[in-house]
């Protein structure tokens, strides 16, 4: 299921634009992130996917079908979605807070817990978890519990909202490369918001920097902004955090490529190869000849 926005525009009733005119095509089976500093309105942007949120004007389309022709609450339902802080239900047990959308649509609860234990095995969540209730679990179960909802209706698409902004970094790791073997395993239509430009790289197949009012700032592949970044702004957002990494490099498909790689994984950089001259293209920060760019065994890094 392909998504793309129109010119899209977002007022709020007292006066906020949130969103000022926003053009994108989402491809289908991919995943797609948001990435920009709070406020920006990635919120606003991810919920007029599901009208959760109107738009002011424009068009939000799934498969060259307007949205706004869709009646809100069937649109909602065949749409996964995945908050921050999980959005459980606390007095219903996991199974339940899972099986809630298929039970909605009609699904026979016995078959819908059947189903939802089998998503608990997807997510990678111990099924017996089942009959706990959302505050018996830690924050990473949660978030586990939250995507498992998320699929419950087999949704194509899926749309994520800083889903592992609130957990601690390790946890937060393991939950990303859970739901980049999902994303593998499912082939979903993945809209993804993060603040985290290190989750965006790591998670997007197209990455989208939004600057203040929706305003995008730069799209393409993690490589293409990481070679290119489009001006100072793009350029300071992505460098910000890469001060102290160690990098390592690794063969970019099979073409002359080189990704740069810090310790814990991350796409750093990237080091283009034309007639086979090694020629480093990453700007901003500091001069990529001063960094440390160490064999790939190398693990004893600082990330
Ligand atoms: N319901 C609302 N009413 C008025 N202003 C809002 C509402 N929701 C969000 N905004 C404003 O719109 C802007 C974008 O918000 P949001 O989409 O939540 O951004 P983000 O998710 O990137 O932090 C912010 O200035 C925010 O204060
Ligand atoms: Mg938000």
């Amino acid at each position: 299921m392909a998504i793309e926005f129109r010119n899209v525009r977002k007022t709020y009733p007292d006066g906020t634009t949130a969103v000022e005119d926003f053009s994108l095509t989402i491809p289908s089976r991919s995943t797609t992130v948001f990435v920009g500093s709070s406020g920006c309105g990635n919120t606003t942007l991810l919920r007029m996917i599901n009208r959760m949120v109107d738009a002011t004007s424009g068009q939000v389309l799934i498969d060259g079908e307007d949205v706004g022709a869709i009646e809100p609450v069937a649109l909602r339902r065949r749409i996964g979605y995945v908050m921050q802080n999980s959005g459980l239900l606390p007095h219903r047990t996991v199974i339940d807070n899972v099986a809630t959308v298929p039970v909605l649509t009609g699904t026979p609860k016995a078959k819908a817990r059947e189903q939802s234990m089998a998503l608990l095995d997807r997510v990678g969540l111990d099924r017996s978890l089942a009959k706990r209730y959302p505050g018996q679990l830690s924050g990473g179960q949660q978030q586990r519990v939250g995507v498992a909802r998320g699929l419950a209706a087999d949704p194509n698409i899926l749309l994520m909202d800083e889903p592992f902004g609130a957990v601690d970094p390790i946890v937060r790791d393991e939950l990303q490369r859970e739901l980049l073997r999902l994303q593998r395993e499912l082939g979903k239509t993945v809209v993804f918001v993060t603040h985290d430009i290190d989750e965006a790289f790591l998670l997007g197949t197209q990455v989208v920097i939004l600057k203040r009012g929706g305003v995008v700032a730069q799209i393409g592949t993690p490589a293409e902004i990481l070679a290119r970044p489009k001006d100072d702004f793009v350029a300071d957002f992505i460098g910000a955090k890469r001060g102290k990494r160690r990098l390592t490099v690794e063969q970019q498909g099979d073409g002359d490529d080189l990704l740069l790689v810090d310790s814990s994984g991350y796409p750093a950089g990237l080091i283009s190869a034309p007639g086979g001259r090694l020629e480093p293209v990453l700007s901003g920060g500091s001069d990529p000849k001063s960094r440390s760019v160490s064999n790939k065994t190398d693990q004893a890094g600082d990330a």
